[in-house]
C-alpha cells in the first residue's frame, strides 16, 4: 500500500512537470477582422486558421474575432504591433497612417485590375512593403486579401459623373490621400473609423461611403443605401498581418509555417474574390440598390492623379519611389 501511494505521488509528480509544458506549448492567437466573417478578409482568415491548426501538431490554435470586435482597425494595428493582440486582416488604407511609404498603394487609379494588385504585392514589390510595414508599422505581413475595386454607394442620388459628387457626404478612412482623393473629386469627405460607417449612414451623417461589392453586400449596406456607382479609384488591398515582436518570437520552422499558411490563405482570398465579387454586387440589387456605370470616369482619373499624387510625393517616399512602382506595374 506503502509503495503504491509513493508510485502514485511519483506519476503525479512527473505529470504535473509534463503537463504544464505541453499546456504552455499550446499557444491560441486572437485574431481580429474589421469585416463581418462572411466577407473576403474572413476567407482569408478562416483558411490561415485552418491550415495552421492542421499542421501545427496542436502547438497553436487561432481564435478570429470578426466585425470589430477588438476595436477599429487602425487600433487593431497598433494592438498587434504592441502585442495585446496577435494580428489582424484590415484594409491596407487603414494601416497606411503608421506606414507612410505604404500609402503608394493607395494612390487614386495605381492599380487597374486584379493583376495589378497581384504584381503589387508579390515578387519584389511584396518584399518591399513587407519590410516598410515591419520597420514603419511594427506588423508583419503574412498575406493579402484582394478585395476589387471601391464602389461609390450613397442614399441621395444617382452618381454617374464627376458633377453628380458635388455636395455629397462621403464617409472616408483616417486616410490622408483618401480624403484628398474625394476633395479633389468634388464631393466632402467625412473621416471616420470603419465600425461607425453603418449607423452614419443609417442617421444620415453621412450620405454614403467607398468599398468593393463583397464588403457593401456582407457589411449590409443595402439596408442604408440606394445607389452604388462603379467606380475604380483604389483597388482594396487588406493585409493579414501579426506583429512583428510576435513573429520574431517564434522558431525558424514556425515562422516558415506561418509564412506558408498565410501564403496559401492569400490564394483562397484571390479565387473568393475574383469568383464572388460579381454575385455580391448582384446580391445588391436584388436587395434594391441600383447600380450604376460611371460616364466620365477619364476625367475622375485624370483629376485624381494631377491633384492628388504630387501632393503626396514627399510623404511617401518621393516621386522617384512612385516611378518605380508605376513602372513595376508595366506603364
Ligand atoms: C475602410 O473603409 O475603413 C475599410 O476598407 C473597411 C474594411 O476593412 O473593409
Amino acid at each position: 500500500m506503502k509503495r503504491f501511494t509513493i508510485f502514485s505521488m511519483m506519476i503525479f509528480f512527473i505529470m504535473g512537470l509534463i503537463l504544464p509544458m505541453s499546456a504552455s506549448a499550446e499557444k491560441t492567437l486572437k485574431i481580429g477582422l474589421g469585416d463581418p466573417i462572411e466577407s473576403d478578409q474572413g476567407v482569408l482568415a478562416l483558411r490561415f486558421k485552418e491550415i495552421i491548426e492542421n499542421t501545427s501538431d496542436g502547438n497553436y490554435k487561432v481564435d478570429i474575432f470578426p466585425a470589430g470586435q477588438l476595436g477599429d482597425e487602425q487600433k487593431m494595428v497598433k494592438d498587434s504591433r504592441r502585442g495585446s493582440i496577435d494580428g489582424a486582416v484590415v484594409a491596407v488604407n487603414n494601416i497606411t497612417p503608421f506606414a507612410k511609404s505604404v500609402g503608394i498603394l493607395t494612390l487614386p487609379y495605381l492599380m487597374q485590375s486584379f493583376d495589378d494588385a497581384v504584381n503589387a504585392t508579390t515578387g519584389a514589390l511584396g518584399d518591399k512593403w513587407r519590410e516598410a510595414l515591419i520597420k514603419e508599422a511594427g506588423v508583419h505581413v503574412l498575406g493579402w486579401a484582394y478585395s476589387n475595386f471601391r464602389v461609390l454607394t450613397n442614399s441621395k442620388k444617382p452618381v454617374t459623373t464627376l458633377g453628380d459628387l458635388k455636395g455629397l457626404k462621403i464617409r472616408v478612412p483616417k486616410n490622408a490621400i483618401m480624403i484628398a482623393t474625394w476633395k479633389a473629386l468634388g464631393a466632402e469627405p467625412i473621416p471616420m473609423a470603419w465600425p461607425e460607417t453603418f449607423t452614419a449612414m443609417q442617421q444620415k451623417v453621412v450620405d454614403g461611403q467607398d468599398n468593393p461589392h463583397i464588403t457593401n453586400y456582407t457589411m449590409k449596406f443595402y439596408e442604408v443605401q440606394d445607389y452604388s456607382s462603379e467606380c475604380h479609384y483604389l483597388f482594396s488591398l487588406q493585409p493579414l498581418v501579426v506583429g512583428e515582436k510576435f513573429f520574431q518570437s517564434l522558431s525558424a520552422k514556425d515562422q516558415a509555417m506561418f509564412t506558408r499558411a498565410g501564403i496559401e490563405a492569400q490564394q483562397a482570398n484571390l479565387l473568393f474574390s475574383v469568383t464572388k465579387s460579381e454575385a455580391a454586387k448582384q446580391n445588391m440589387i436584388d436587395k434594391g440598390v441600383e447600380s450604376l456605370e460611371i460616364k466620365d470616369e477619364d476625367q475622375w482619373s485624370k483629376l485624381a492623379i494631377e491633384k492628388v499624387w504630387p501632393q503626396f510625393y514627399d510623404t511617401v517616399g518621393g516621386k522617384a519611389e512612385v516611378d518605380k512602382v508605376v513602372n513595376a506595374l508595366g506603364r
